[in-house]
């Protein structure tokens, strides 16, 4: 009797969890990204949920939780409702470099589910307009020249920004003295008003100022020159050969979110990648599309996963855990 029991227990509850990814969204889905509006991560998720509402026939809301390089937004998405309706954005900073930078209450492979690889960014290296230099060299010597270091805006240890200026800094030899926001939004205003000297950032968040003149471009970490920044030259050209970074990103939802609901975000983030004006927007940012080979929820799984083997041993040389 009691086995007769369970058995219709289990098939009810494989019943009611079907019925709910069959009606799976039957309300708003929130993503929250774990850094500032306004910056690169909000422009480009705010672009892509517009168009991903269409697909989902719900609403699409933008929730910006941030601290900490972006573990206190990952960390919301770990502790919600595995149910879909609480997704995660994040990128090569949130969802490995902050595995080798904080003491983490979760585990950023076992804890999340992928869903979908996102576009990319190139990074570019920007100053402040007072800075004395009109190349890369001239940036560099005249970041070596500094009595003190020179002030670099970041989005918080082990974030996007974070990690590119460590590399920059492994790169050239100079030391930078490293301003943490809550993200390179807040960093870009600061920049423009001069209050700190510059930003390894992400193209898409500088890209207007530069074409505006309120800051300047020296080079993208990329080795083709951005059709968004024909100007700006390549670090190969500009002088720092082999200096190649892009920010990768993607969505997540927590552990245990059924296949059926994570197949259908997939799918709609798809629709609004492969959507013409949504293309064009991200594009004119400077954004790179993923490879269309590579948008299964597997391969974002694989490719964190090599990043983490990759970057990890990096980042930990670099001695810069935050306790
Ligand atoms: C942001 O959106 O502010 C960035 O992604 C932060 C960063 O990682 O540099």
């Amino acid at each position: 009797m009691r086995k007769i029991i369970l058995a219709a227990l289990l098939m009810t509850l494989a019943f009611s969890a079907d019925a709910l990814a069959e009606k799976f969204p039957s309300r708003p889905v929130t993503i929250v990204v774990p850094f500032s509006a306004g910056g690169p991560s909000d422009a480009m998720m705010r672009i892509l949920g517009e168009r991903m509402k269409a697909s989902l026939g719900e609403a699409v809301l933008v929730e910006n939780t941030t601290g900490a390089a972006g573990s206190i937004g990952v960390g919301r998405v770990v502790h919600a409702a595995a149910d879909g309706y609480t997704v995660g954005f994040g990128h090569l900073g949130t969802h490995v470099a902050n595995g080798a930078v904080y003491k983490l209450s979760y585990d950023l492979v076992t804890d999340l589910e992928p869903v979908v690889l996102l576009p990319s960014n190139p990074m570019i290296i920007v100053s402040k307009n007072a800075v004395p230099a009109k190349s890369l060299p001239d940036l560099i010597a005249w970041l070596k020249s500094r009595p003190v270091p020179a002030t670099a805006g970041t989005a918080g240890a082990g974030s996007g920004s974070h990690i590119a200026g460590l590399a920059f800094e492994n790169a050239t030899g100079v030391k930078l003295q490293y301003v943490p926001y809550r993200g390179t939004g807040p960093a870009l205003n600061d920049l423009v008003a001069g209050q700190i000297d510059i930003i390894v950032d992400q193209l898409s968040n500088s890209i207007n100022q530069v074409r505006a003149g309120t800051i300047r471009g020296y080079a993208v970490t990329d080795t083709k020159r951005s059709e968004q920044a024909p100007d700006i030259p390549t670090t190969d050209e500009a002088g720092l050969p082999g200096f190649h970074m892009t920010l990768w990103s993607g969505l997540w939802v927590p552990k245990g979110t059924p296949k059926e609901i994570i197949a259908k975000l997939n799918a709609a983030a798809i629709d609004a990648l492969g959507d013409r004006e949504v293309r064009k927007a991200l594009e004119n940012l400077g954004l790179q599309m993923p490879p269309a080979n590579q948008l299964t929820p597997e391969a974002l799984g694989a490719w964190q996963r090599a990043e983490i083997e990759k970057w990890w041993p990096i980042i930990r040389a670099a001695h810069v855990s935050v306790d």
